[in-house]
């Protein structure tokens, strides 16, 4: 059951560093990640899976020392668009029209619709926008890797800018908005391993409009 999956997983503080997750696993995260429904379908972000060590390196000093981005196998970035640009959107309905082996003048017309709107926003509406659309697929990744019996710590401490210097991103129209890092809990290091998870009370949290 999907919930013995979310209670199983926890953000891992100690990962095991002489275990790595699978290729076979890994794909099937991302796959999962791809399937991530986005606003208008899209995908206005980009999925960086960082598996170099010394590059890891480099990313955990700019994470607050946080141990899991090289004691995990693989760190996973998303990083958003910094903007909604005539390429990109377009792009996306050319690949829809190619896939599903059709034009059509309603999905010109609101394709060409969307964009108007969107540049008549500023360019930091259009980033933030992105990135909800990247927190859907990160929550998603989340799951996917507890699915996968993988463990996750999903992180926001991390200095995006250095991250986007690093990575190269900000040259690509990109700027990185939230990391996970996944592999191995290491069950005896880990302070959190056996802690209960802390919830607020249902009937504040959830209200019930009869
Ligand atoms: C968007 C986001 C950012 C987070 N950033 C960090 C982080 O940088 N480092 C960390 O150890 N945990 C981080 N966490 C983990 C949360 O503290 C944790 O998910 C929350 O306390 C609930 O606990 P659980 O995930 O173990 O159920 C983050 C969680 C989310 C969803």
């Amino acid at each position: 059951m999907l919930n013995d999956i979310l209670n199983w997983r926890y953000a891992t503080k100690k990962m095991d560093p002489s275990k790595a997750v699978s290729d076979e696993k890994l794909e099937r995260i991302l796959e999962a990640i791809t399937l991530a429904p986005t606003s208008s379908g899209l995908q206005p972000f980009e999925v960086i899976v960082v598996k170099n060590p010394e590059t890891r390196a480099q990313l955990r000093a700019a994470a607050n020392d946080q141990a899991q981005v090289t004691d995990g196998s693989h760190l996973i970035v998303f990083a958003a668009w910094d903007n909604y640009t005539t390429e990109r959107v377009d792009a996306v309905r050319e690949q829809m029209e190619t896939d599903r082996g059709m034009k059509n003048e309603g999905l010109t017309a609101y394709y060409e619709n969307l964009k108007a709107f969107y540049f008549s926003r500023d360019e930091r509406t259009n980033f933030d926008h992105a990135a909800r659309q990247a927190y859907i697929a990160f929550g998603i990744a989340l799951v996917a890797a507890a699915a996968e019996k993988v463990d996750a710590t999903p992180m926001e401490g991390f200095d995006a800018d250095r991250f986007d210097e690093i990575l190269g991103l900000r040259e690509r129209g990109l700027r990185s908005v939230v990391i996970m890092p996944i592999g191995y809990r290491d069950a005896g290091e880990d302070w959190l391993v056996n802690l209960k998870k802390v919830r607020r009370p249902r009937d504040e949290f959830v209200k019930l409009v009869a």
